[in-house]
């Protein structure tokens, strides 16, 4: 069960240092929202940032990935800039690109994991002819734009019904959830079928980043052992 915080909801003043937080109290990601006040109507960072943050992104001496999250329309000029930039991997959504498996290509080409996000009402068959190509699949838990909103419930069906469609490739495919993640729902998020969660608001604002990230983190194991039933472990046998 990876986590993923978000630096929406840190400090800007004290980017590298927050980074630097986080990975000490556990973060396995750091997700790092890129919005254009186009495809969404917020504004935040860019390639600059993500290479002013990377020298921090590290436990030890391995590298902690920088999980860059595009809402951007059009994407494909900015892919480029941030694998100069550090990023390991880029996810984008689908009504962002023109041509979603060039995007798809293109990612991949300059070495770094390719996601697809989808919005809580983007169907699925968004996937259909593209999820073998993705090394994760991002579902959106609130609509794209800001930090701090509620997580919407009925994305939880969906989790479980892209987890049966990678399970279904037979390949390592990421599924990680983005929004109004807190450790109060982990649980039932991971019981759904999520292996990584991102979280902003709940990690960033209560100042204990540590705990905040061990809640939400056990609670999700908590939720992934129970769907691991007998009988779904026999069927997985
Ligand atoms: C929303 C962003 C999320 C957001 C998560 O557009 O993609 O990553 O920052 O923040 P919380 O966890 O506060 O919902
Ligand atoms: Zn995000």
């Amino acid at each position: 069960m990876r986590i993923a915080p978000s630096l929406l909801s840190a400090d800007f003043a004290r980017l590298g240092e927050e980074v630097t937080a986080v990975i000490d109290a556990g973060a396995d990601l750091i997700h790092f929202d890129v919005m254009d006040n186009h495809y969404v109507p917020n504004l935040t960072v860019g390639p600059l940032v993500c290479q002013a943050i990377k020298p921090y992104a590290v436990r030890g001496d391995q590298p902690v990935p920088i999980d860059v999250h595009l809402m951007v329309k059009p994407v494909d000029a900015l892919i480029p800039m941030f694998a100069q930039a550090g990023a390991s991997l880029i996810s984008f959504h689908p009504e962002a690109s023109e041509h979603i498996d060039r995007t798809v290509q293109l990612i991949r080409s300059l070495g770094m994991k390719a996601g697809l996000v989808l919005n809580p009402a983007t169907p699925l068959h968004c996937l259909d002819h593209v999820l073998e190509q993705l090394d994760l699949v991002l579902l959106m838990s609130v609509n794209p734009g800001y930090g701090g909103q509620s997580f919407i419930e009925h994305v939880l069906p969906k989790i479980e019904a892209v987890r049966r469609r990678i399970d279904a490739t037979g390949r390592d495919i990421w599924l990680e959830v983005d929004g109004g993640i807190k450790a109060d729902n982990a649980q039932r998020v991971g019981n759904a079928g999520a292996d990584t969660l991102v979280a902003g608001s709940a990690v960033f604002s209560g100042g204990r980043y540590r705990e905040s990230i061990a809640a939400i983190r056990d609670n999700a194991l908590a939720g992934q052992r129970l769907r691991r039933t007998p009988a779904r472990r026999a069927h997985d046998a």
